[in-house]
């Protein structure tokens, strides 16, 4: 018999629970409570006291405990991921911290048969890791790239210990060396992604660098420029495609939403583009302050990890104090306001309506928009559909001429 994880989250108290639960004791299967009884708030709190987080549904009983999901808990009918992965357990815990942040997620199409690599490439699968190219399959020695690459649909990932690696790899991917007269759009914008991932990586890994400033400066430039040129295509481009969640693929994404929405909403002067660019490309810079496991946590926040992580906007503003003068006044309303909601609702400052500046509305909804469709260890990635949704539910935190914009930005790509 199967079993699926649950979380007592998803358990709602005085509901009639019409499956069986069993929690897991020394790698067995222990029915908890039979089928077809009353959730009380006393099991709750049994299950509170005892640190079980995780409950199991045999699989002879998932449809009825969809059935319930549906009824219940998430009744917006918009699809979730309703089974967590088991990070209950200490040990899956471990791994997937060690997988998170000792790796670095790179993409695919940079792989190109017949290069050599003198880095090691491996396929990730939740918690479990597939060499799949590289030295240390053929005793130090690099290895060409296979024609079936692109074969595995898995996420790539390489060593961070081998980054410059593959960075200089990335230098050797011209034209000439690809035999051809011009490098693809599509390969272009791979590169220039691949190339700013690391760049973020870099800022957030040193973030007080007036170095790595100007060399996110440059990015963001560069972004906009192209966005400038090619409004319709570029946004889909510079996308980075539902991956795991990586605070670098997440500030580029926000980066080049706000600056499209930017310009849907009048922003047509470049050093404006350029200032909203770089406070969007910033906006999550505190979090470099905060606790990897923290800000990784493959689960719910408690309380004080919630207080915690809400510390990450003044922690930026915080960390950027010595380089103010090699950023711009208004980037910094992006930082600080991005969780802002015109409700009063939002952190730090629960400034409501006109007190947010356009900066902090428009990262508002780019931010909360990119973390709906991107996937998380405890939730599958939103698709945009379904997260227009989900935010047309907030419309007193979020202002609506934007909102109307960005669904029309949207559309537009796809
Ligand atoms: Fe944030």
């Amino acid at each position: 018999m199967k079993y699926f994880p649950v979380a007592t989250d998803n358990l709602r108290v005085d509901t009639i629970l019409n499956f069986k639960i069993y929690i897991r004791a020394n790698n067995k299967f222990v029915l908890f409570r039979k089928g077809n009884h009353p959730f009380s708030e006393e099991t709750l709190h049994r299950l509170q006291e005892n640190k079980v987080h995780t409950v199991h549904v045999s699989e002879d009983d998932i449809e009825n405990f969809e059935k319930y999901y549906y009824e219940n808990v998430n009744k917006s009918n918009i699809k979730a991921e309703i089974f967590v992965p088991p990070f209950d357990q200490q040990e899956n815990r471990e791994k997937y911290y060690s997988l998170h942040l000792n790796y670095f997620p790179i993409e695919r199409e940079t792989l190109i048969p017949g290069f050599i690599v003198d880095f090691n490439v491996y396929g990730k699968n939740d918690l479990e890791l597939d060499h799949i190219l590289g030295p240390d399959r053929e005793e130090g020695r690099p290895e060409t790239i296979p024609e079936d690459i692109h074969e595995s649909k898995k996420l790539i990932v390489i060593k961070n210990a081998e980054i410059p690696l593959y960075r200089k790899y990335l230098t050797q991917l011209t034209p000439e060396r690809l035999n051809t007269k011009d490098i693809s759009t599509e390969l272009y914008y791979t590169l220039f992604r691949e190339n700013s991932k690391l760049v973020v990586k870099e800022i957030f890994e040193d973030p007080r660098s007036g170095d790595n400033i100007q060399k996110a400066t440059n990015v963001v430039e560069i972004l906009v420029d192209n966005i400038l040129n090619q409004e319709n295509t570029f946004y889909n481009l510079m996308k980075i495609m539902s991956h795991d969640y990586y605070t670098y693929n997440h500030s580029l994404n926000v980066c080049s939403l706000s600056i499209g929405l930017g310009i849907l909403r009048g922003l047509k002067r470049k050093p404006d583009l350029l200032e909203l660019g770089l406070g969007a490309l910033l906006h999550d810079i505190g979090n470099s302050m905060i606790d990897p496991c923290i800000i990784n946590k493959p689960g719910k926040l408690t309380d004080e990890e919630y207080r915690i992580v809400q510390g990450h906007v003044k922690e930026g503003i915080n960390l950027l104090e010595g380089i103010r003068n090699q950023i711009p006044q208004n980037s910094f309303f992006a930082i600080l306001q991005h969780h802002e909601k015109l409700s009063g609702l939002g952190y730090p400052y629960k400034l409501k309506d006109e007190r947010i500046h356009l900066f902090g509305r428009i990262t508002g909804i780019v931010n909360f928009y990119d973390a709906l469709v991107s996937d998380r260890p405890y939730k599958k990635a939103l698709e945009p559909f379904d997260a227009l949704k989900l935010m047309s539910d907030y419309q007193e935190d979020y202002d609506q001429c934007l909102m109307k914009d960005f669904v029309v930005m949207l559309g537009d790509q796809s």
